[in-house]
């Protein structure tokens, strides 16, 4: 599949097992398929829009405030869970409407990927999975289902967001290690919007123009919950609310839709 970006250039993307990928990472799966895991390694793995920036740099604080002597190597992956690990993987999950929004402002400045248009053609192309990752919904309940099966840390966007202290307890306590009451608030400061949203090492400002033009939507955009209510209408709230409850039945996973 073709598609043109806003700068007319041609954005390939290609399909493996039904999930459209860039072309670059379809072009090196079977290295990514035989990439084996140290027993150590923690496996970030959440959708796109997630929270995978967040998260990243809540585990590297923690590293770096931890034991020297025991370094964990964080992979960083969006990748459906349809590849049994045998390491620890920690995904992390955010409500699939602000997930939509997140992903939209995102395809509109990163020229790597596919133009959005607009956001009614983009409410469909979400909800049908014609994204580069795939579908949301896949993604969520084929990782809630493997998570008691595994040792999996299973986190909310929306809960680092309203008790980030207590949510970076559980990652740390995850990975083993025992950190001050102090060094937790640190981490809790630091990790913040307004701290990444000014830190260049995750604010993305090193990026090429040309590859994210940040004068369309900044990287680190909002860092709400909520943001939905500014985007979807009513009839698309209506109907996503239908496809929602059809595609996710069966599931005990629950989101919180607005703090
Ligand atoms: P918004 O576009 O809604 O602002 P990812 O890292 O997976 O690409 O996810 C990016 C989303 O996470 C963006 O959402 C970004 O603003 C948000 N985000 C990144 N760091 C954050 C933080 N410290 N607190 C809250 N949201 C954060």
């Amino acid at each position: 599949m073709a598609l043109t970006s806003e700068l007319g250039k041609q954005i390939k993307l290609k399909e493996v097992e039904g999930t459209l990928l860039q072309s670059a990472t379809v072009d090196n799966w079977s290295q990514i398929q035989s990439f084996e895991a140290k027993p150590d390694d923690l496996l970030i793995c959440t959708y796109p829009k997630a929270g995978t920036t967040w998260i990243q740099e809540i585990v590297d604080m923690i590293e770096q405030n931890g034991d020297v002597e025991k370094c964990q190597r964080a992979i960083i992956q969006h990748r459906h869970p349809f590849i049994e690990w045998a390491r620890p993987p920690q995904p992390s999950a955010r409500n699939a409407k602000d997930c939509m929004v997140s992903y939209y402002h995102f395809q509109r400045m990163n020229h790597m990927l596919p133009d959005p248009g607009t956001w009614e053609e983009y409410f469909e192309t979400f909800i049908n999975g014609k994204v580069v990752w795939g579908s949301w919904f896949d993604h969520v309940k084929g990782w809630w289902e493997m998570k008691d099966r595994h040792q999996i840390l299973f986190l909310f966007y929306e809960d680092i967001k309203r008790d980030p202290k207590h949510e970076i307890r559980k990652v740390m306590q995850f990975m083993g290690k025992n950190l001050d009451e102090t060094v937790l608030d640190k981490i809790v400061q630091e990790t913040s919007f307004e701290k990444m949203k000014e830190n260049p090492m995750t604010n993305r400002s090193t990026v090429s123009k040309s590859i994210m033009d940040q004068s369309i939507s900044s990287f680190m955009r909002k860092g709400t919950v909520g943001d939905w209510k500014n985007h979807f209408t009513v009839a698309q709230n209506e109907r996503f609310d239908e496809i929602y409850r059809k595609k996710m039945e069966g599931t005990s996973i629950n989101f919180c839709m607005e703090l």
